[in-house]
């Protein structure tokens, strides 16, 4: 597909409904280059990824909905069940995680945006593929023990668990900001 049209067509599908096929490792590394040319002011290189694939996954569902069940009691089953497919939808979930941390000369803010950058590129790497990605956080990415789970340091922050795979339903656009509501021209 032509760069410009494959930008224009990028839109997510919900992560439950993203199956197989997922990337192959060779795929899953070429995503991974991909996402590591990002912006990074300072080359600090202030992010890491972390892959979610694998049988492995129906534990940490059930560690996920324990301390959500603990945490928040008496929820709605459904939501409890959410958190133990919550890694186990698609088949490939890719955490970017920020490193951002205070710097002599690079505002942390920057470190968090290049995080930002290299969650889009994984996106658009996997769209380019022939995939479907969806970039999703939820609570579990600003729970300390969720973090820990998920194989996360106290010091870092989840910048995006992008889950990727093939859509399981037909793609739906949704309606995109009209540029004259977003957009001004400077004016001295
Ligand atoms: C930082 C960030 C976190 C997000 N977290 C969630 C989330 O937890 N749940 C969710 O439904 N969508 C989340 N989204 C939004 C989806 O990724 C997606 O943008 C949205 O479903 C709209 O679809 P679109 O990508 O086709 O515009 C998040 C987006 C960003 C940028």
């Amino acid at each position: 597909m032509d760069a410009l049209e494959l930008l224009k067509s990028r839109a997510s599908i919900p992560s439950v409904s993203l199956g197989e096929p997922g990337p192959s490792e060779a795929e899953i590394t070429e995503i991974l280059t991909i996402a590591s040319r990002v912006p990074d002011h300072g080359k600090l290189v202030p992010w890491r990824f972390i892959l979610y694939r694998g049988d492995g996954r129906t534990l940490l569902g059930e560690r996920l909905a324990e301390i959500h069940r603990r945490k928040e009691p008496g929820l709605p089953g459904a939501v409890y069940e959410q958190d133990r497919m919550r890694f186990a939808n698609a088949p490939l979930v890719i955490g970017v995680i920020s490193r951002a941390a205070p710097h002599v000369k690079i505002p942390e803010w920057e470190q968090v945006l290049s995080s930002a950058n290299a969650a889009f590129s994984i996106v658009l790497a996997a769209h380019a593929l022939g995939f479907t990605a969806q970039w999703l956080t939820s609570w579990a990415a600003y729970d300390e023990e969720a973090k820990a789970a998920l194989g996360v340091k106290p010091e870092e922050k989840v910048t995006a668990f992008v889950h990727i795979g093939t859509p399981k339903v037909p793609r739906f656009e949704r309606p995109r900001p009209a540029l004259a509501d977003i957009v001004t021209e400077w004016e001295p």
